[in-house]
């Protein structure tokens, strides 16, 4: 089977009938798309959706605060992050969550880790980070939130999430070079859906429309843990 035909097809069980999570995670061809209401994927470009968490209230200008939050010298400003496309499986009110990784799964594990910035530079605590991805079999998990969870920027902006390399996957005929995909927003800034590519990844690049060369991550390999990979998002002001 080639990469990505299981997105395009709908696996079964053993007695023929499809499961509810292939149905509704790999069922991209059109019984899958009529099932989640997404007929007119193939015809239009879907509009973000907002996110749903509470963000923090934010405190009022604090001298202390200030200091700690100022930016380094060698950053002055910055331009935002780019956005990228939504793609049809956004799920609102994710849990909680900062290990996708699902016990028994046959995935190379990764280490996702950044920070949440404004264009000054500036860490954004407390910022919602929302991110969603295919596992290592390219489905996404649209029943029981598996690969998908949302988490709050700590004090320095920081985030971190332990998961798998997502796997790419054809949709509608259009190659997708492994990615996952990121919503985050702070108090004070607008809503950022994007996207974010890794670097060993360059063959599927060249193949991926939505493939953007400024949001590859940074990989590391480590001498004891999975790889990290580091991607530091820059959000708009409100
Ligand atoms: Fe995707």
């Amino acid at each position: 089977m080639k990469e990505g035909a299981r997105i395009s097809t709908i696996p079964t069980r053993d007695d023929g009938r499809p499961t509810r999570r292939d149905v509704l995670t790999a069922g991209l061809g059109g019984l899958g798309l009529a099932a989640l209401g997404l007929g007119g994927l193939a015809s239009k470009q879907l509009v973000a959706q907002p996110l749903v968490y509470d963000l923090p209230t934010p405190a009022p200008p604090d001298v202390a605060l200030a200091l700690a939050l100022a930016p380094t010298p060698a950053c002055v400003d910055q331009p935002a992050t780019d956005p990228s496309e939504e793609g049809p499986f956004y799920a609102p009110n994710t849990p909680l969550k900062t290990d996708f990784r699902r016990p028994g799964h046959r995935g190379r594990e990764l280490v996702l880790r950044g920070r949440v910035l404004d264009v000054r530079c500036r860490p954004i605590p407390g910022a919602v980070i929302d991110l969603w991805q295919a596992d290592e079999d390219a489905l996404y998990d649209n029943i029981d939130y598996g690969y998908r969870g949302h988490q709050f920027t700590g004090p320095g902006g920081e985030f971190e999430v332990s998961t798998v390399f997502p796997k790419g996957y054809v949709i509608l005929g259009m190659a997708r070079s492994p990615h996952i995909h990121v919503k985050a927003q702070g108090a004070r800034t607008k809503l950022l859906t994007t996207q974010i590519f890794f670097p060993e990844d360059a063959e599927s690049h060249a193949r991926d429309p939505r493939f953007n060369p400024r949001l590859v991550a940074d990989l590391r390999q480590t001498a004891s843990g999975p790889p990290v990979a580091t991607f530091d998002f820059v959000l708009e002001d409100a």
